[in-house]
């Protein structure tokens, strides 16, 4: 098993990560004083994904003694992380909870979906109860178990209602990864890519000469890959737990086109595919004017094909103005001036403001169009 301490500012936390970690939850939880019989513990779930592990995860807390364990489901999706949702999964706990001298205990069972609106629900609920996060996706584990970040969408875009909320505890087993579709496993993996890409050259070798392991989930590779990203999240993070001084900014490499093509395409392609796309635009950036090595945008080109990963929009009928207008609205972008997070080398990054336009439409012209 893989364990990382994240020291964020105002909480200190475990992750653990490798294979049948749902069975030692309990007594995982039990050492760390995080659990007691007495306190209640309502699992946020989903349908699909409680459907696979919920017994599981129930039946290590009840081993171990905990004697009150409730399940809420999230429909699946990101159309159901909203404020109705929210509503209920609140109301369901104040139900379950309904002692007050018993302070529940949140766990979400889910992806992002689940972690950041059960997480919310844990914010909230009488001004805040711990809650802890067993990631199901690849995403959840190198993504969304890291910066404290919870949220639900409002009809006006994602995430627009929000806290921070550190977990007391993050598990991310290795065997749920079996169960989930290859297209989540493929978002997944273009985040990873991206940690490789921006701040460590060794990961990103190390990806190069095992993607092929890591796309059929041995754990032997993706265990440590986890730990690593998981690492790297929270060295940025740690500089900035509230996200108030732009540190986080590097983690948005690939974003700012990939987001724009994702509005535009109408989620048609997920959002690690756009992501991909998005990436392979600002390497090629990064090139034509002059940060970097012509195999920087190569290199990262061929380790998003290897996994699977598109690096062009193929004949989806996008017009490129559309995306450049989107990109407008990009939050990195202040008074109309654009800035993008490039690479100078693979694992390095810089800032970059005030680009030439004409020379970012024939960039994004290419992956969109080309
Ligand atoms: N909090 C953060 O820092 C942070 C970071 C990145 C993304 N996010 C959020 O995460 C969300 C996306 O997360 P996601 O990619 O995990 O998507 P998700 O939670 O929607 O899961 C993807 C799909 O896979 C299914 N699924 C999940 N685990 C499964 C499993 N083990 N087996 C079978 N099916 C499974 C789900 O039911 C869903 O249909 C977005 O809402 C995004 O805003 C949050
Ligand atoms: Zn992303």
């Amino acid at each position: 098993m893989e364990q990382l301490t994240v020291h964020a500012p105002s909480q200190t936390y475990d992750i653990l990560i490798g294979r049948n970690i749902i069975e030692k939850l309990g007594n995982e939880l039990f050492e760390r004083h995080i659990a007691e019989p007495e306190r209640p513990v309502a699992i946020l779930t989903s349908p699909r994904i409680g459907g696979f592990y919920y017994d599981a995860v129930r039946l290590s807390l009840e081993k171990s003694g905990v004697l009150e364990v409730g399940r809420f489901n999230i429909p699946d999706g990101e159309d159901h992380k909203n404020l109705q949702q929210f509503d209920k999964a609140l109301n369901w706990l104040s139900r379950f909870a309904a002692n007050p001298s018993r302070t529940p205990l949140v766990i979400t069972l889910g992806g992002g979906v689940v972690g950041d609106l059960g997480g919310f629900v844990a914010h909230t609920f009488k001004r805040g109860v711990p809650f802890l996060q067993v990631t199901t996706t690849l995403l959840g584990a190198v993504d969304c178990s890291v910066g404290g970040k919870v949220a639900a969408n409002l009809p006006a875009g994602k995430n627009l209602v929000g806290a921070f909320h550190q977990p007391s505890l993050v598990l991310a087993d290795m065997d749920c990864l079996n169960t989930l579709p290859d297209a989540e496993v493929k978002s997944g993996m273009a985040e990873v890519i991206k940690y490789g890409a921006i701040l460590d050259k060794d990961l990103f070798e190390f990806l190069e000469a095992n993607i092929d392991k890591l796309m059929d989930l041995d754990d032997e590779a993706l265990a440590p890959v986890v730990r690593r990203c998981c690492e790297l999240k929270a060295l940025v993070v740690k500089q900035d737990e509230y996200d108030k001084k732009g540190v986080r900014i590097s983690l948005n490499f690939g974003h700012t086109v990939g987001h724009a093509i994702e509005n535009v395409c109408k989620y048609s392609l997920s959002h690690g595919e756009c992501v991909s796309i998005g990436m392979v635009a600002a390497a090629r950036l990064s090139h034509k004017l002059g940060f970097c090595h012509s195999s920087v945008p190569t290199r990262l080109q061929s380790l998003l094909e290897a996994a699977g990963l598109p690096v062009e929009c193929c004949a989806r009928n996008l017009e490129t103005d559309q995306v450049l207008e989107v990109m407008k609205t990009d939050k990195k972008w202040i008074r109309g001036k654009n800035r993008f997070v490039l690479l100078t080398n693979l694992g390095a990054w810089k800032e970059a403001e005030g680009i030439d336009e004409n020379t970012i439409e024939d960039i994004v012209y290419e992956v969109v169009e080309g």
